[in-house]
């Protein structure tokens, strides 16, 4: 059993993440997902695969799919393309986005209203007159929910209130005459079928530190960026891999040696390296970095 299997049902930065919670938020999504037409489910763009949770497939079963590729300011662009391209054969509508700044967020009505058009002119033919189109947003923590849906929503939005025949305490949002949102966005769990998407997830932010293993992250990171970005390594802790076949051990033993992160005895200390490592990575110091390919 990997390491990385313990993370599996522990807290996260925002919710005690154990099953109850989960099944909990479950539910919730099973009951909202019948109001809506579409569901927005947000990725994080740096995972592009381990932000996405497979279970949503089956909830949302029937309904019209959008997937944003957020934090795209923090993600590869030409890697960000690739996975729009990439998710778009697979049927679904993509749009890329920065929620922070709100670049790309106003095409979302127009992604929403391409992703709904069968619904649009099937209701033209029947002659029932245009009602705005109901979303819902879904996505693991930390996707950026929050902040994609106040950039969306803007200074503008009202809230709706609540619409005869749908459950009562459920708040529309109204973004515009053509789209309203549920004010609550569905949580998806991340899945850690594969190790290294519950390292990936650590990543971003979306697993408690305390429960993390650095190492493994660091070890995770030095070998994508051996293998995707090596000018990383050179550019910002001056190591030059040569032809390649230095370890990702050695590559942070050599960034502790730099970084002087030494224990008593001039033994270096790896912990201390990977966390130097995992924020530099957090906070972008290492440049645009996208951590999986399809
Ligand atoms: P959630 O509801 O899905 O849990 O996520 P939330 O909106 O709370 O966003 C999580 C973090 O990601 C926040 O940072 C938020 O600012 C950041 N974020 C969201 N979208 C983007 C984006 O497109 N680009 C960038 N660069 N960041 C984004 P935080 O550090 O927790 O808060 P804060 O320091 O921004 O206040």
């Amino acid at each position: 059993m990997s390491k990385t299997d313990n993370v599996k049902g522990y807290g996260n930065n925002s919710i005690n993440w154990y099953p109850g919670h989960m099944a909990k938020a479950k539910r919730m999504m099973q009951d909202n997902i019948k109001l809506i037409d579409v569901v927005v489910e947000i990725l994080d763009a740096r995972i592009p695969a381990s932000s996405k949770n497979p279970d949503i497939d089956e909830l949302a079963k029937g309904k019209y799919r959008v997937l944003l590729l957020n934090k795209s300011d923090m993600a590869d662009p030409e890697k960000t393309a690739v996975w729009k391209k990439y998710y778009e054969d697979k049927g679904f509508f993509v749009s890329i986005v920065n929620s922070k700044t709100g670049a790309g967020v106003k095409n979302t009505t127009e992604i929403i209203q391409k992703a709904c058009q069968e619904k649009i002119e099937k209701d033209r033919k029947k002659g029932i007159l245009a009602r705005p189109l109901r979303a819902m947003i879904a996505g693991i923590p930390n996707s950026g929910k929050s902040t994609f849906i106040n950039s969306f929503a803007g200074k503008a939005c009202v809230k709706t209130g609540n619409k005869p025949g749908v459950t009562t305490g459920k708040q529309w949002i109204r973004i515009n005459k053509d789209v309203e949102l549920l004010d609550t966005p569905g949580i998806l769990w991340p899945k850690f079928e594969d190790p290294k998407t519950g390292l990936h997830i650590a990543f971003i932010g979306s697993i408690n530190d305390d429960i993390l293993f650095p190492e493994d992250m660091a070890y995770e990171l030095i070998q994508i960026l051996i293998k995707d970005y090596p000018q990383v390594l050179n550019e910002r802790y001056g190591i030059e891999i040569g032809d390649g076949s230095v370890s990702a051990i050695e590559i942070l033993e050599m960034i502790g040696k730099k970084r002087g992160c030494l224990k008593k005895g001039a033994e270096i200390d790896l912990l201390k390296t990977s966390k130097i490592l995992i924020e530099d990575f957090r906070t972008q110091k290492l440049g645009k970095i996208t951590l999986e390919m399809p």
